[in-house]
């Protein structure tokens, strides 16, 4: 038995999750396991309104308890202005639930078109870890001699030997796992002269404890370039908070619509739960219609699934997005070229579990 806290948040958010339980549901019916939901409305511009807080005051013991977070999207900035939101929420979950690993999936399936000319499923399929604590994004620095010609900005960039390692080492051990078995790190150490070196140096030193690892490293602006050009290069791509920030964009861009990609922010001991979330946020121009793709959302599922332990339950939710796509053209939502609804696609690939 699982317990797992369930957040739909704003707009699509509402429309896709209850998709994502959907196939939830039916890998847990499918694969002999249960799962104890409970959802919440806070995280939402409609608890803002009623509140005039984003969360209650006891979300952290509320929350803690939980195996896992299924997160729709926040944000509603007609109500609330969206650095609220996010700061008053997703930040203070990530923060407080020390969720340090950003993981992203890259990886394009079928009947999916890549704005990659001539790509096809199978050949890019990678994943993006990202540092999400440090790095380039501390709050160190300070600007002095404001409106004068001397004018001084400066923020510094952190990066702790504690920090390093545990990314480096969780992707490491990811990368143990899968079958290529190969970790490219992201860095900048022709230019950035102290840092980068480090991230180098313990990249070096972790490697060291993963023989079967091959490993390797891009300058961030060629990896970028790389991303493009020679996608099927990639596996396991581990990068600084800023540099993975850029990469967990451009990996999920090359495979096609926002409306699959997921994401997880993990806290890889366990000692708080992690956080399954789609990529895309709370679309307003398409919230209430019953036409956003779900996919992202259940993907979140499946990788939710994996951190549980559950990877049979996991790969059974990919391989029945994947053959939906291929297979259930009518009930594909507009935003992958068909006529269907959330609903349609949600049902389709539940269907497919059950089978
Ligand atoms: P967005 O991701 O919500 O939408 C961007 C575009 O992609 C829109 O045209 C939308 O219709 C389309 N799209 C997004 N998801 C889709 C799906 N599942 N199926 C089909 N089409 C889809 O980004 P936007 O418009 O910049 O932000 C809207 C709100 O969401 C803002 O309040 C923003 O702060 C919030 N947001 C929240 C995130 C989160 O909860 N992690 C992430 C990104 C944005
Ligand atoms: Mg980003």
């Amino acid at each position: 038995m699982y317990r797992i806290a369930v957040i739909p948040g704003d707009g699509i958010g509402t429309e896709v999750v209850p998709e994502g339980v959907r196939c939830l549901l039916a890998a847990a019916d499918a694969f002999g396991f249960s799962l104890d939901l409970v959802e919440f409305d806070f995280a939402s511009a409609a608890y803002w309104e009623k509140h005039g807080t984003m969360l209650p005051s006891d979300w952290q013991p509320t929350l803690e308890p939980f195996d896992a977070i299924f997160f729709g999207a926040v944000g509603w900035p007609s109500v609330v202005p969206d650095h609220v939101s996010l700061w008053g929420s997703l930040l203070q979950f990530r923060r407080v639930f020390d969720q340090y690993v950003n993981l992203r999936p890259c990886r394009l399936l079928p009947g999916v078109r890549s704005p990659l000319a001539d790509r096809s499923p199978g050949e890019i399929d990678f994943v993006v870890v990202r540092e999400n604590t440090e790095g380039e994004y501390s709050s160190i620095g300070g600007r002095i001699f404001e409106g004068t010609d001397r004018e001084t900005v400066l923020q510094e960039t952190v990066m702790t030997r504690h920090g390093v390692d545990r990314v480096l080492r969780f992707a490491f051990e990811y990368a143990s796992r899968r079958d290529a078995r190969h970790l490219t790190s992201a860095t900048k150490s022709n230019g950035i002269s102290i840092t980068m070196p480090y991230w180098d140096e313990r990249v070096a030193a972790m490697a060291a404890d993963y023989p079967s690892v091959e490993t390797d490293k891009y300058h961030i602006d060629a990896l970028a370039a790389n991303f493009v050009l020679h996608p099927e290069r990639f596996d396991v791509v581990v990068a600084s908070n800023l540099f993975g920030d850029i990469l967990s964009d451009l990996g999920p861009a090359c495979t096609g619509t926002l409306g699959i990609a997921p994401s997880a922010n993990i806290n890889p001991e366990r000692r708080f739960p992690s956080l399954f979330e789609p990529v895309h946020g709370s679309a307003p121009d398409i919230a209430g219609q019953g036409i956003a793709n779900p996919i992202g959302q259940i993907w979140c599922g499946a990788m939710m699934l994996e951190h549980l332990g559950e990877e049979a339950a996991a790969a059974a939710v990919l391989g029945a997005i994947e053959s939906a796509l291929s297979e259930e053209r009518d009930a594909l939502t507009p935003d992958l070229g068909g006529t269907g609804t959330t609903r349609s696609l949600g049902a389709a690939i539940a269907g497919r579990l059950a089978d």
